[in-house]
């Protein structure tokens, strides 16, 4: 009797467990949001950064974080990193709270956690998503070793205007790439299971369009047609939810008078009702809070309103929601259902991300010491630093340089400095990992070759005491590699410029060594789009390699000798001068585009209109060719697929790998369409003398745009498709869409 009772029991405990297996992550919020006090559910939206600030200081609650957290006052923390301290906060979570909901640790990992990849601009140059993925995969690898479990990130906010610092964390100014980058790091951040170990949520930001800010000054005013932000700004927000990104974040900025942090449009309309996720949101630091000095709301309290009524979800830092939020849901003023709604969304990621099953998943001190800086991860920043690096320039071949010259002066702070390499927000990165682009090309010529170094310039101020030694090197050398550009805090976060030129006198001590004589490599170091038509013009090899982080000075080593032939193409249009900012390549066509012959057309008195390089740009040390374009039909319906065909040789003497690109363009519309569009671009790799056959499908969602009622449709008529090897050098061809 007593064994049947037994064996019930355990039928009984087993049947039970299955079910709550079988639970929705919905239903177990729930079951969890059921036993909540008012006081709890507000603790859940509520978050503060612990070790520093990355915005400016706010009147925060008298308790401390450990009694925030006993009392069910906090749900999550951002800027605390190590599992020693991320595991004594959760453990006072789940010991000492009375509901022990886990806390969830955000952190900006935007290129990396201490082994720091190149910035995401850099990456996005890479046009190979697979590469991109691994890369976030490792960053996740790496930081959740290190207790994190959320990332804010990947941030895909599109730029036409390089002025912005921001464009630096971002994939330039593209919307199909932008959506291909974006979901290539939601995938490597979330993994194939959020729930593993070492998957971290993904944070997609700033929702939305905070790159529009006018002038490109951060934190400025947004204003936008419908059409060009569904257009042309909310496809990489999209993108990324689809790959499943669990949560997004708010920007700070306004679209057409209205705050982000305040919009039902964006929010309650885009998110919710239309692409129906169940992401939470969490308001970029103080957004809230800043719906005061936006004009929307006249205290904290009202700005509380707002930001749970547009389904802002967790309020980073602003303690609106801290303060105010328990008494707005007493008086009536917030329904309890905006606050269940916003818990209930946090709770699912805490629970997809497995916290209430292990909490400390994350807090494996042994793991930790394991895979910070592991050989892998170190291995994989190399990789993506190799494939980001853009050749925008290389006169009679001067690149790759000679391993058996006598003598190579390098030049430039930025060529010695092991800080700058590793660009902005780049978290634990250490300057003592980096491999500096001094040290890279030491490290290669060995003995071999003298290495003569000298600063010549700074990257700020107007001191030109460095230039005479940086011509007495240069005088003595074969060739001169200067590094130029900016410093890792020039561009980023609050970092904007009203100009575009290489900062301080760098230019000036690059006209000096060219009165040497003697051939010049520039190496640009730079988060951002510069304007260098004198470089362009009076210099041998322009390599771009923006912020290339750790590995840097390697990847550029092996570059510059050979050893990697150069395959990086521009996502972001580069102008000639900052006065014809905002440049990009899918530009509308204009009732006037410029004709010389025709004084009344669009264009500069002073500057021609296009750009010094145009999106997509980048050479090889090998050459391709591309054959005429196929199209498997000249006519399909709406709803028919077209397949495109070309061939591409690689003509030069050297194997190489290509992006070959496929744009379109819509001839009529019932709205004006771009000039060009990105729709699909492939990687190939060809040995000296191969020919690949590259085929592309293009599907009605590839031809649709919001048409003049708002709806997302193909319309049918006359299409032109381009593919090549940038967005201007390409072969063309036409096909018809009928109804
Ligand atoms: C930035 C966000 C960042 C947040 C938290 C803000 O200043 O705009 O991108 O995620 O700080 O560090």
């Amino acid at each position: 009797m007593k064994n049947i009772k037994l064996i019930l029991i355990f039928f009984i405990t087993l049947s039970l467990t299955v079910i709550a297996q079988k639970k929705s992550f919905k239903e177990r919020a729930d079951s969890v949001l059921a036993l909540m006090t008012l006081e709890e559910k507000v603790g859940q939206l509520v978050q503060y950064s612990g070790d520093w600030a990355t915005g400016a200081e706010t009147s925060r609650p008298k308790e401390g974080s450990d009694e925030l957290i006993r009392k069910g006052k906090v749900g999550s923390f951002l800027n605390i990193t190590g599992v020693s301290k991320i595991k004594k906060l959760q453990k006072i979570a789940v010991e000492e709270s009375r509901l022990k909901i886990p806390l969830i640790f955000g952190l900006d990992v935007i290129h990396g956690y201490e082994a720091t990849f190149p910035i995401p601009l850099a990456e996005a140059s890479t046009w190979n998503p697979a590469l991109v993925e691994k890369s976030a995969r490792m960053q996740a690898i790496e930081a959740s070793a290190a207790g994190i479990n959320w990332t804010f990130n990947p941030m895909v906010d599109i730029a036409h205007n390089p002025r912005w610092g921001r464009i630096m964390e971002g994939s330039g100014e593209d919307p199909y790439l932008g959506s291909v980058m974006a979901a290539a790091r939601v995938r490597g951040y979330q993994g194939n299971d959020l729930s593993a170990n070492n998957t971290i949520l993904a944070c997609v930001k700033h929702y939305a369009a905070y790159g529009g800010a006018e002038g490109g000054r951060d934190y400025n005013t947004v204003d936008m047609s419908e059409r060009n932000f569904r257009d042309f700004y909310l496809p990489p927000y999209k993108a990324a939810i689809e790959a499943g990104a669990g949560s997004l974040m708010a920007c700070f900025n306004e679209i057409g008078g209205v705050p982000a942090s305040s919009s039902q449009f964006l929010m309650t309309h885009i998110l919710r009702n239309e692409w129906k996720t169940d992401a939470f949101v969490v308001s970029d630091w103080n957004s809230i809070g800043e719906l005061i000095p936006h004009g929307v709301a006249k205290d904290l309290k009202q700005a509380a309103e707002l930001g749970i009524k547009a389904t802002v979800d967790m309020d980073m830092e602003s303690n609106a929601y801290y303060y105010h939020l328990v008494d707005l849901v007493k008086e009536g003023k917030v329904d309890i259902k905006f606050v269940d709604d916003a818990v209930r969304r946090v709770l699912i990621a805490k629970f997809k991300l497995g916290l209430f099953d292990d909490p400390y998943k994350y807090c494996d001190e042994e793991r930790e010491k394991k895979t910070i800086m592991s050989k892998e991860i170190i291995k994989a920043t190399k990789e993506v630093a190799l494939e980001s690096i853009v050749l925008l320039k290389n006169e009679k071949n001067l690149l790759p340089l000679s391993k058996k010259l006598k003598s190579i002066a390098v030049v430039g702070q930025l060529a010695k400095s092991k800080d700058d390499p590793l660009g902005g927000w780049s978290q634990k990165g250490d300057s003592n990992s980096v491999v500096s682009i001094l040290e890279g090309i030491e490290k290669k010529v060995g003995k071999e070759i003298k290495i003569n170094y000298a600063v010549g310039a700074k990257f700020k101020g107007n001191d030109k005491s460095g230039f005479k030694e940086a011509i007495k090197v240069a005088k003595k050398s074969d060739v001169i590699i200067a590094v130029v550009g900016e410093g890792r805090y020039m561009n980023g976060e609050a970092a904007s410029r009203a100009t575009l030129d290489i900062p301080g006198v760098q230019e000036d001590l690059l006209k000096e060594l060219k009165k040497t004589g003697k051939p010049i490599v520039v190496v640009l170091m730079n988060g951002r789009p510069l304007t260098i038509p004198w470089v362009q013009e009076n210099v041998n090899s322009i390599l771009e390699i923006w912020s290339p982080g750790i590995s840097g000075g390697d990847a550029v080593a092996d570059i510059i000798f050979g050893d990697y032939n150069p395959s990086g193409k521009l996502p972001v249009t580069f102008p000639r001068y900052v006065g014809q900012v905002p440049i990009y390549y899918n530009h509308k066509n204009t009732g006037r585009p410029h004709n010389p012959n025709d004084h009344y057309t669009s264009y500069y008195m002073d500057l021609e209109n296009t750009p010094l390089y145009p999106f997509g740009f980048g050479l090889s040390y090998t050459t391709f060719e591309y054959s005429d374009i196929k199209l498997d039909k000249k006519e399909i319906k709406m709803n028919e697929t077209l397949k495109v065909s070309v061939e591409v040789k690689n003509s030069g003497e050297r194997e190489g790998s290509e992006v070959v690109q496929l744009y379109i363009r819509d001839l009529v519309g019932s709205v004006t369409r771009p000039v060009k569009e990105l729709k699909d671009f492939v990687k190939i790799n060809l040995k000296p003398g191969e020919t690949k056959k590259v085929d592309f499908i293009i599907t009605p969602d590839k031809l649709k745009f919001h048409d003049i009622n708002m709806n997302y449709v193909v319309e049918p008529g006359d299409f032109k498709v381009f593919v090549g090897t940038n967005s201007i050098d390409v072969k063309e061809a036409s096909f018809k869409v009928i109804e």
